[in-house]
């Protein structure tokens, strides 16, 4: 399977939000990356439906939406109405996690559970064969531009494992500090799908840079 490339549209410019959709069009990446942050489950507020919305209508790739909100069963539907293609929550943010997966799936829509870093990956094992994707963070959810940590790379070995031993169809994508040298290293321990933020949108061509994560795997 080809590396599939998520850029985090947390680092766009908004200003100029439908020239930077418009750009990932027009480039090699698969999925746009949207990350919505409540301000309650991370220390950090990004944007919400009315927004989703317009990036809806200039994308002509899947949304790939990564929520960081507290309870997030209160807006499944609405974001399966805002155009969400594959939904991922947080292990840590789900009580029920098995029903929230379920209601996902039962939309349309594919659904991922993301951990955080001090999350361990067995977590997953009585739920891996019911979702479509596994997110690791590689920083602590809240912000682009961090530093990327370096057990992540560990913890998508342990997912991929974890997918093998139960069967299970799910891909590994990893969030946060993903350059071309980190993003290297995820490959290699079998990352499916990167996300990456900052190191797109600060560089000088970031359609080219992402034609270079995409090349990380060909
Ligand atoms: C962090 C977000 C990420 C963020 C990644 O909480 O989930 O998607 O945009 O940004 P970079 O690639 O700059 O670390
Ligand atoms: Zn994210």
């Amino acid at each position: 399977m080809e590396l599939i490339i998520s850029p985090s549209v947390l680092s766009c410019d908004f200003a100029n939000i439908q020239r930077d959709v418009e750009m990932i069009n027009q480039s090699k990446a698969d999925w746009f990356h949207i990350d919505i942050m409540d301000g309650v489950f991370v220390p950090n507020i990004s944007f919400g439906f009315p927004v989703l919305e317009a990036i809806k209508k200039h994308a002509q790739k899947p949304l790939d939406v990564h929520l960081m909100i507290e309870n997030p069963d209160r807006y499944i539907e609405s974001f399966k109405n805002c155009g969400a293609d594959l939904l991922t929550v947080h292990y840590e943010s789900c009580t029920h996690l098995s029903r929230t997966i379920q209601v996902i799936k039962n939309l349309g829509m594919k659904a991922g559970v993301a951990l955080n870093p001090h999350t361990p990956v067995d977590l997953l094992i009585d739920i891996i064969e019911e979702i479509d994707l596994v997110l690791i963070m590689s920083v602590n959810p809240g912000f682009g531009g961090q530093k990327f940590i370096n057990n992540a790379i560990l913890k998508v070995e342990q997912a991929k494992n974890l997918i093998h031993r139960r069967g299970s169809k799910a891909i590994v994508e990893v969030d946060g500090g993903v350059n071309l040298i980190t993003g290297k290293q995820l490959v290699d321990a079998g990352a499916d799908a990167l996300v990456a933020g900052s190191f797109v949108f600060n560089s000088d061509s970031p359609k080219q840079t992402i034609a270079d994560l995409k090349q990380l795997r060909m």
